[in-house]
């Protein structure tokens, strides 16, 4: 019968065997995922485990900052944060294409973890195990949509399934690979993680990059930021995180529309709200957030957002929509 213990045990000693006494990284994202993926692995094979934050700047407001401080607290792993704006700016430059650039954070991800897997290795000096194993906490869905599964189309490439290299140094420590969303959750908590790390809302591992439709600049990233923080703070004040699954707010930074503020015409962007509710993000409905909510996030965003002039509602289900506009 299936438990949420006997997954954990289960889990832990496929780890220890798969691993042996070499050592692993695990990328961390702050997401609920990659941090139960870490607890797991961090329990079979203690201190040879390192968690690697990538911060790719394509984090929202505040991010890099909880992880830093919420996971290590819990959890006592060994984390290195890198920096990596540049390279993933850089390599994301004059690209549109969606799968194009899920395949490009992809590969960057990796090469990221390649260039930790060195550092580790000499700091541990000749003495030191090698890394072989790259922990991710990929799931069933991820694997399903990115067209893993058996007689699936490929909807879109997970960064961590369909987007990574074909020339992969490491062995991929996947131990969440069957299970849903509720179900990770339900082991996080078994596994004694903190509730805002466990209940925390889906994120997708391409971050922000994914959210702009159309070339990803810094500039870009700086607006979408704004806006997406607004939204995440009107949907707290109003108590509606329980109630939703996520809420992927989107910039549309090639598309523009008339609008006048103040006694001026402006011609700016719009952004999308994209709240929705679902089980398991296989489908998902709109969710009917309170007109007054939906009012108070357009109002400050509009206010607050530079060369922001419309907010936008998608009341499209999944199907026909993705969740993600990427
Ligand atoms: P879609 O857009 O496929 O999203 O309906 C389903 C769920 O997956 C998240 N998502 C991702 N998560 N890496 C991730 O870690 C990704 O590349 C990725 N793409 C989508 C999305 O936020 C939603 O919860």
């Amino acid at each position: 019968t299936w438990t949420t213990h006997n997954v954990v045990d289960e889990q832990v000693a496929l780890i220890r065997e798969q691993v042996g006494d070499k050592r692993a990284i695990c990328g961390l994202s702050g997401g609920v995922d990659s941090a139960v993926a870490a607890a797991l692995v961090n329990k079979a094979i203690g201190d040879r485990l390192t968690c690697v934050y990538v911060d790719h700047g394509l984090m929202r407001k505040g991010e890099t900052e909880q992880v830093e401080k919420d996971f290590v607290a819990a959890t006592g792993v060994q984390l290195k944060v890198v920096d990596a704006k540049e390279r993933f700016l850089t390599a994301l430059a004059g690209v549109s294409d969606p799968e194009q650039k899920r395949k490009i954070i992809g590969r960057e991800f990796i090469r990221v973890f390649e260039q930790a897997q060195a550092e580790i290795v000499a700091e541990a000096g000749e003495h030191g195990e090698s890394v072989e194993f790259l922990v991710q906490g990929t799931l069933y869905p991820d694997v399903v949509e990115s067209g893993g599964g058996t007689g699936t189309a490929n909807i879109k490439s997970h960064h961590n399934v369909g987007g990574l290299p074909e020339d992969l140094q490491f062995q991929l420590v996947e131990p969440l690979r069957k299970l849903f969303k509720d179900e990770v959750r339900m082991v996080g908590q078994e596994l004694g993680l903190p509730e805002e790390i466990v209940q925390r809302q889906p994120f997708p591992g391409p971050g922000l990059g994914i959210r702009i439709v159309g070339e990803v600049t810094e500039e870009r990233l700086d607006l979408l930021r704004e806006a997406d923080a607004i939204a995440r703070e009107e949907l707290t004040a109003a108590g509606l995180d329980n109630q939703i699954w996520q809420c992927p707010v989107v910039l549309l930074a090639d598309v523009r529309s008339v609008g006048v503020q103040g006694d001026g015409r402006t011609y700016g962007h719009p952004i999308v709200l994209r709240p929705v509710s679902s089980e398991d993000a296989m489908t998902a409905d709109w969710s009917r957030l309170p007109y007054d909510v939906l009012a108070k996030i357009s109002t400050r965003i509009t206010n607050e957002v530079r060369d922001v002039n419309r907010v936008v509602l998608d009341v499209t289900s999944k199907p026909p929509g993705t969740i993600e506009w990427e």
